[in-house]
């Protein structure tokens, strides 16, 4: 896997150097992180399949840095668990967090539209995608002032508990309940 190797030379890869706050807007980040060749936007979001393989795509990946984190740092390895962090920063900035800000400003305001009832789900969904934000701040900010690795790897753990919860509720809600509507959509 590319990335276990970029992690475990623990020299400065091509993640280290993009700075978040340097980047403006989720098309410029994943572009310096990824190629900009994810699929994260447009009318695969409105379908079922397609959307769902975005999630899974990029729970795998966060589940996988997760665990490599927590392994450099069972074996003491500190410096290797900060690459891997700022590499799980990236990670979730430019996929689940750039994913986030495509559903609220396009997919969610359509449904929204269309059907005013689901206001409730999208409030819900909406506030997930603000604490997984917070999170990632959280981290952010314990690597700037040198906190806990481990409070770090909670941070990360939790990530994901959240997102595998978002993830369901925001398929069954909004792309399950009415595929022929979203179908209609394409
Ligand atoms: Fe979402
Ligand atoms: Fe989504």
């Amino acid at each position: 896997m590319a990335s276990m190797i970029e992690v475990t030379s623990g020299s400065t890869s091509k993640y280290e150097k993009v700075k978040s706050s340097e980047i403006r807007g989720c098309h410029e980040l994943r572009k310096s992180a990824h190629g900009g060749a994810l699929p994260l936007s447009g009318p695969a979001l409105q379908q079922l399949q397609s959307h769902r393989s975005i999630h899974e795509a990029a729970y795998g990946e966060a589940e996988e840095l997760t665990h490599i984190a927590k392994a450099f740092a069972e074996a003491g390895k500190e410096q290797a668990v900060l690459s891997t962090v700022r590499l799980l920063i990236e990670h979730w900035q430019t996929r689940t967090l750039c994913h986030a800000t495509e559903e609220e400003e396009g997919f969610y305001k359509e449904v929204a539209m269309e059907y005013p009832e689901y206001a409730d789900k999208i409030f819900f969904l909406t506030r997930d995608h603000n604490v997984m934000r917070q999170l990632v701040e959280e981290v952010e900010k314990l690597l700037v002032t040198q906190g806990s690795v481990h409070a770090m790897l909670d941070r990360f753990q939790m990530l994901l508990w959240l997102v595998e919860r978002h993830s369901r509720d925001e398929e069954k809600w909004l792309l399950d309940v009415a595929p022929n509507d979203h179908a209609k959509r394409r």
